[in-house]
């Protein structure tokens, strides 16, 4: 094994990189919106939509203004509100359960399985007379097992709504994550796949209806013409501005999936088959899942100490969402039997992986967590 470099500076996330790597791209596509004032639903919104739409491969996309509001829209859209159920994992962002609370509905928290994404079996126990839709959480840039979860959907007459604001591009068996069920969202927060400057979201359907009615929720509840007011709406608009940085960004994400691909091989090499850890599947590990790795979590049950370790050595390291589960947050009351998300959430860590990792801080980070969990440093 090489000797650990005890001077590397390994940040989580360099946010001034998210400007610098096409600052002329961006700057060109700014003033674009800027010069003429088309501030509001212009021209780059609506190609914006339509090349999003193309890239996951659905029919309509619809650019709010951050995957918080795109979920409490598209359950609002779907007929989910007062007295209702919805299903959500324990291990996701407060956004999923917020969104379903915002749309007068009870979120209901579920366990994970192995994967650490939703347990389908889990899930389909939870079920009520009054659920109506089941939210995977497409995390970490990859997508759950969604034949699983669309049968046990079937089985009760529900609607799966996807949040998958954590993985644009990832694939299960082929197919996009976000548009497996009714509806999917993505987020564009700064430090996402594809990240705006500021907050950013957006819906994918292939449902007209659906895809209608989120329109006008998220103009004030206006159709297009005239500013007829058909229902109480709400203002979420993608900014322009952001849309068209987003386009950038999204000519250029092929380049981005690769890089994360190759920081994630470089991890999973170095870090397969150690005792004690945890490491995703690696690239190339399955046929069924494409991952885009928004981020490398892995889980280790000495988890305090190696993060402490790698602190020491200048590597930063996250415990994603303060390595709390939606039931672990008294405020919001949520109670759930979740053994295995309890477990995960005592365990989990996420390792820098964004676009500005090279490869040498890689194996540098690697390097790192192998020297403590292999050569007895724990
Ligand atoms: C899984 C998940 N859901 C929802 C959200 C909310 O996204 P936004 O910040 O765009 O509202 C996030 C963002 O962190 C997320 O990771």
């Amino acid at each position: 094994m090489r000797a650990v470099d005890t001077n590397v500076q390994v940040p989580f996330f360099r946010y001034s990189h998210v400007f610098g790597q096409h600052r002329e791209q961006y700057m060109a596509a700014l003033l674009r919106v800027l010069e003429p004032g088309a501030f509001i639903l212009q021209e780059d919104v609506r190609l914006f939509e339509q090349e999003l739409a193309a890239y996951v491969g659905c029919k309509h996309a619809i650019g709010v203004g951050n995957a918080t509001d795109a979920l409490t829209i598209v359950l609002r859209a779907a007929g989910i509100g007062r007295g209702d159920e919805v299903i959500v994992p324990a291990h996701t962002f407060v956004a999923s359960a917020a969104a379903v609370h915002w749309a007068g509905a009870t979120p209901v928290v579920c366990d994970i399985a192995g994967d650490n994404l939703i347990d389908p079996v889990h899930a389909e126990s939870l079920v009520t007379s009054r659920t109506r839709a089941i939210m995977p959480v497409q995390l970490n840039g990859r997508t759950a097992n969604m034949e699983q979860v669309l049968a046990v959907a079937a089985r009760h007459g529900l609607q799966v709504i996807e949040d998958s604001s954590q993985a644009l591009g990832s694939r299960f068996k082929g197919r996009c994550a976000g548009t497996w069920g009714r509806a999917g969202v993505f987020s564009f927060y700064p430090a996402k796949l594809i990240g705006a400057f500021g907050d950013a979201g957006a819906i994918v359907t292939d449902d007209d209806d659906l895809a209608a009615e989120v329109r006008l929720l998220r103009d004030h509840g206006r159709s297009g013409h005239g500013g007829e007011v058909q229902r109480w709406g709400m203002n979420s608009r993608l900014d322009t501005v952001h849309a068209a940085v987003l386009r950038v960004k999204l000519r250029h994400y092929g380049e981005e999936v690769a890089h994360r691909r190759r920081v994630a091989a470089i991890y999973s090499q170095a870090l397969s088959g150690i005792p004690g850890l945890w490491i995703p599947p690696g690239p190339a590990d399955s046929d069924a899942h494409y991952d885009v790795f928004q981020n490398y979590e892995i889980r280790s049950q000495h988890r305090d100490a190696l993060r402490a370790w790698l602190e020491q050595r200048g590597i930063r390291t996250i415990m994603q969402w303060a390595g709390k589960g939606l039931h672990q947050f008294p405020a919001l009351g949520l109670r759930a039997h979740v053994a295995e998300a309890d477990r995960f959430f005592k365990e989990c860590l996420l390792l820098p992986m964004n676009s500005s990792v090279t490869d040498d801080e890689a194996r540098s980070v690697a390097d790192a967590v192998r020297a403590f969990c292999v050569d007895g440093n724990q």
